[in-house]
């Protein structure tokens, strides 16, 4: 087997087999589980990212649009293009062995027309490697999504908070609290199911609301900021990690602080740095100077 040194003039290593040789996630799998053990997603968006997490045993890897806020500084998700998606989709698929690997669909990449949907998605699986896509919405995305599957395109659907309804929404908020909601949401779950969709992501639904819908659906429900009773949890790794600079959502518990590691870190290097004399004051002290320590 090549090493890494060699491997670098082409590209970056693959990723080591040993580490995680279980047997790749699948779409029958992730259907297989519901009811069973809990399904784990959390977002990459670039290769060491997705490495790490594939090498630590997570099921699904989303490469959310959520990119738009959390590696570029946007305000919400709706300025993501399909060549934005294209890039991360490729870098995370290479660096992963196991995980399902789910491409979200970008705003207005899926909306125009099913013809449009079923380009876009073809892309993401064809070009950049993703195994499935994601896309918002419910009854009115039916039709795409039974296309989509037809095709072969497996979809995870997305209801509840929907970022990319933003504008027509006005503010993130919770989902579920008027029985006219709660029916809406139940609807909609079983129309995407109906459909085809072999998951559906909860972002911000009611827990008692969450669970209904939980026990009404064949297919897994993957919760976020919806309780926990649904059959699997899927967070903003930067959120889990500690490494969100804004604010991060309520029902976040974050496990590490990286923030503060990195922050440490850099702290150190620019005191290590500055630590070492500079030329003139060598030259004045009659010092020679010596291996850097970099
Ligand atoms: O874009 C994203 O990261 C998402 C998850 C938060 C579900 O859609």
């Amino acid at each position: 087997m090549s090493s890494y040194l060699d491997l670098t003039i082409e590209g970056a290593p693959p990723a080591p087999s040993c580490i995680n040789d279980s047997k790749p996630v699948t779409v029958p799998f992730v259907r297989a589980q519901k009811g069973k053990e809990k399904l784990t997603m959390l977002t990459a968006y670039d290769y060491p990212t997705a490495r790490l997490l594939d090498e630590s045993g997570i099921d699904m890897l989303l490469i959310g649009d959520s990119v738009a806020t959390v590696l570029y500084g946007e305000d919400n998700t709706l300025a993501v293009t399909m060549e934005d998606m294209l890039r991360h989709v490729k870098a995370v698929s290479r660096g992963t062995r196991r995980a399902l690997v789910i491409a979200d669909m970008p705003f207005m990449s899926y909306q125009v027309s099913i013809e449009q949907a079923l380009t876009n998605a073809g892309r993401l699986l064809k070009e950049a490697g993703a195994h499935a896509i994601k896309l918002e919405g419910g009854e009115e995305m039916a039709d795409t999504i039974r296309a989509l599957t037809r095709i072969g395109i497996p979809v995870v659907a997305h209801i509840g908070l929907t970022p990319q309804s933003i504008r027509a929404e006005g503010a993130y908020r919770m989902y579920g609290k008027s029985p006219e909601e709660q029916q809406m949401l139940l609807d909609a779950a079983r129309a995407v199911e109906r459909a085809g969709a072999f998951c559906v992501v909860l972002e911000c639904v009611k827990e008692g609301v969450a669970r209904d819908i939980t026990k009404a659906l064949e297919i897994p429900t993957i919760g976020i900021g919806s309780g926990t009773s649904c059959d699997g949890q899927v967070l903003v790794t930067q959120d889990l990690v500690g490494l969100t600079l804004g604010k991060v959502p309520k029902f976040v518990m974050p496990v590490a602080s990286l923030k503060d590691d990195l922050r440490q870190a850099v702290q150190t290097y620019i005191s290590r740095t500055k630590s070492i004399p500079a030329q003139a004051t060598m030259e004045k002290m009659e010092i020679k100077p010596h291996a850097s320590s970099h």
